[in-house]
């Protein structure tokens, strides 16, 4: 069942595989051409940045004892100049970059999106939610940013390491040797904090994505918690996932903090080398060539840094695009079948063929079920919980797959046709009546976007929540806060039950609708919905029997599948377990 709980880590480490990138480059592709001008850009400024040290090693060795200061004024505003040009050339390159970035982000949390709002319920009944979120917020910044930023920082910083190498060997090749012998120390130094680093990073990614799943699950069920004062539970494991994450971020944090410190000891000794070479064992390096090529040296180590550094994004990069990747492949297997048919305008009958259905592996829920609904029938489905009452209806959705056996509609397999044609001719209101956040004429014209609004009153009006709605100081503009929290939960069923009626379905299916409200309203609304149901097939699901008395037919599901069908007074006639319920609900 649940695949990833808020106690399992993500998985993070897998190997890396290049086919990710391939993929990834995909998204690139649209803006190559700003890309592309980037690294012109930036290439540009590096080489530009470049000449500094050789106006410096000029001015030192041959302006300075010249005493020329119109000279040195003019080499000084040179290299004035080429810090203003090197900060314009920067921001346009920075501005471009992140706007690439945040269209790649666009991109890919738009097809994201895309995905998981057509995944199966079955994606959502095994995944903490919290832990999806993680994956379309925080993985794809850090995708798009390695793809923009990263890879022309990647480019840009070895063509940056090239010409710093080329600089010095013009200058003095022996020096630049003498800097070389400070590669192999730094490389081996740089490496082995940063593999630390990295799994240090990856450990806290997967850290806060517990705590985010938990943290979900909490504020989702925050009135439960409290209702059963299970506060102190709640805390002592968010505590703990907490403290995890706060260890595993120090321990991180502790490979960054020593990460400069030892680069810089290792700099600093080669600077002495430098000097001491200089000085002491190279004959005839003049003062200002000492100091250039310090200065270089120094630039050296910085392009050096972040190559590391990327080298350890892209490692995160791939297997964050890999968990990406694995949500935009997970299977859409409730979908259009290749060839698939529109149904046509619903009449109204309902087959059921030998259906056996199972949501996993561990239970068959409906096993060879048959029945048959005429067009406009209201069928009543009652009978214990957890007897597969909602299940029956999700299957005339199609909100899952029948395992074998067929659910027809009109005589056609509702698996050969369009979702789209098949639902939009259906008017499903589920078990949790769920609004979103919006005024509530916004909620009731959910179920049809060009709902006029005299039709929203309609609906509203037959199902009895024109009364209160209007009793709101903004009437239908009444603003509904996420989930609904501030109206009552008949309200919220009266409001969804207006949403299903005003999509004029041919088939109405009321899980649950009614199970809220008070008998008073229930009565008025059952004669505004006698109207409704007319001419219209309808399956009504109600623990309480007075709501479905007057329907056509009623059909008492068990565990064992359908036990019983007729109309009420048959049913009663016969003293079964419709006979036996009924005398308990009325005892
Ligand atoms: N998403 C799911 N994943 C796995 N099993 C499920 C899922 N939904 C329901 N079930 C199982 O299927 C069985 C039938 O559930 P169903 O919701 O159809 O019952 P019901 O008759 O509607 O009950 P109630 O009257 O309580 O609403 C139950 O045993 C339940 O545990
Ligand atoms: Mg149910």
């Amino acid at each position: 069942m649940a695949r990833n709980k808020f106690d399992i880590d993500e998985r993070l480490d897998t190997p890396f595989d290049i086919k990710h990138l391939k993929r990834a480059f995909v998204y690139m592709k649209k803006y190559r051409k700003k890309m592309i001008m980037s690294l012109v850009i930036s290439a540009a400024a590096i080489i530009i940045g470049l000449l500094g040290p050789f106006i410096v090693q000029y001015a030192i060795d041959n302006v300075l004892p010249t005493k020329n200061y119109g000279m040195l004024i003019a080499l000084s505003a040179a290299l004035l100049g080429i810090i203003i040009v090197n900060v314009k050339l920067s921001q346009i390159r920075s501005r471009t970059m992140t706007i690439v970035g945040q269209d790649i982000i666009y991109d890919i949390r738009k097809d994201v999106f895309a995905h998981l709002q057509r995944l199966p319920f079955e994606y959502y009944d095994s995944r903490p939610h919290g832990k999806i979120l993680v994956r379309v917020v925080n993985y794809i910044n850090e995708i798009a940013d390695f793809m923009t930023n990263g890879i022309i920082t990647f480019a840009l910083e070895t063509f940056n390491v090239l010409f710093i190498l080329i600089f010095m060997f013009i200058m003095d090749w022996r020096m630049a040797c003498v800097i070389m012998l400070g590669v192999p120390v730094l490389a081996a130094v740089i490496l082995s904090i940063k593999n630390n680093q990295r799994k240090g990073w990856q450990l806290v990614s997967n850290k806060n994505s517990n705590l985010n799943g938990y943290l979900h699950e909490g504020l989702e069920g925050a009135r439960v918690t409290q209702m059963f004062t299970r506060e102190e539970e709640n805390d002592r494991i968010f505590r703990g996932l907490n403290e995890e994450s706060r260890t595993v971020w120090m321990k991180a944090v502790f490979w960054n903090n020593i990460l400069w410190p030892s680069i810089d000891i290792v700099a600093a000794s080669i600077r002495v080398l430098i000097f001491l070479a200089g000085l002491l064992v190279i004959p005839g390096v003049s003062f200002g060539t000492i100091i250039a090529m310090s200065d270089y040296a120094a630039r050296f180590w910085q392009p050096f840094m972040n190559i590391a550094n990327l080298y350890n994004n892209f490692i995160n990069t791939i297997a964050y695009l890999e968990r990406i990747f694995e949500l935009l492949d997970e299977p859409v297997n409730v979908t259009d079948i290749e060839g698939a048919t529109k149904l046509p305008p619903i009449k109204g009958a309902v087959e059921f063929k030998n259906v056996t259905f199972s949501y996993d592996e561990s239970a068959v829920i409906l096993e060879d079920l048959s029945f048959r609904i005429e067009p406009g029938e209201s069928i009543a489905l009652v009978g214990p919980t957890g007897a597969g009452k909602s299940t029956i209806v999700n299957l005339i959705s199609r909100f899952y797959n029948v395992n074998s056996g067929s659910v027809l509609i009109d005589g056609t397999d509702i698996s050969g046709v369009t979702l789209e044609s098949l639902r939009s001719q259906m008017g499903i209101m589920l078990q949790d009546s769920f609004v979103f956040s919006g005024t509530v004429e916004e909620n009731i014209r959910y179920g049809k976007l060009d709902a006029t609004p005299a039709e929203i009153r309609a609906a509203a009006q037959i199902v009895c929540a024109d009364e209160f709605i209007q009793s709101f100081a903004d009437g239908y503009e009444t603003v509904i806060t996420e989930r609904g929290t501030a109206l009552s939960q008949g309200q919220r069923q009266l409001i969804t039950f207006a949403r299903t009626l005003v999509s004029d379905p041919k088939i109405l299916i009321l899980d649950e609708a009614t199970s809220s409200i008070d008998a008073k309203t229930e009565r008025l609304l059952q004669q505004g919905l006698l109207q409704v149901l007319k001419g219209r097939t309808s399956f009504i699901i109600a623990h309480r029997l007075s709501t479905i008395q007057n329907c056509d037919k009623i059909m008492y599901v068990s565990n064992k599948g359908i036990t019983e069908c007729g109309t009420h007074e048959e049913l009663l006639a016969k003293r079964g377990d419709y006979y036996k319920l009924y005398n308990a609900r009325s005892a």
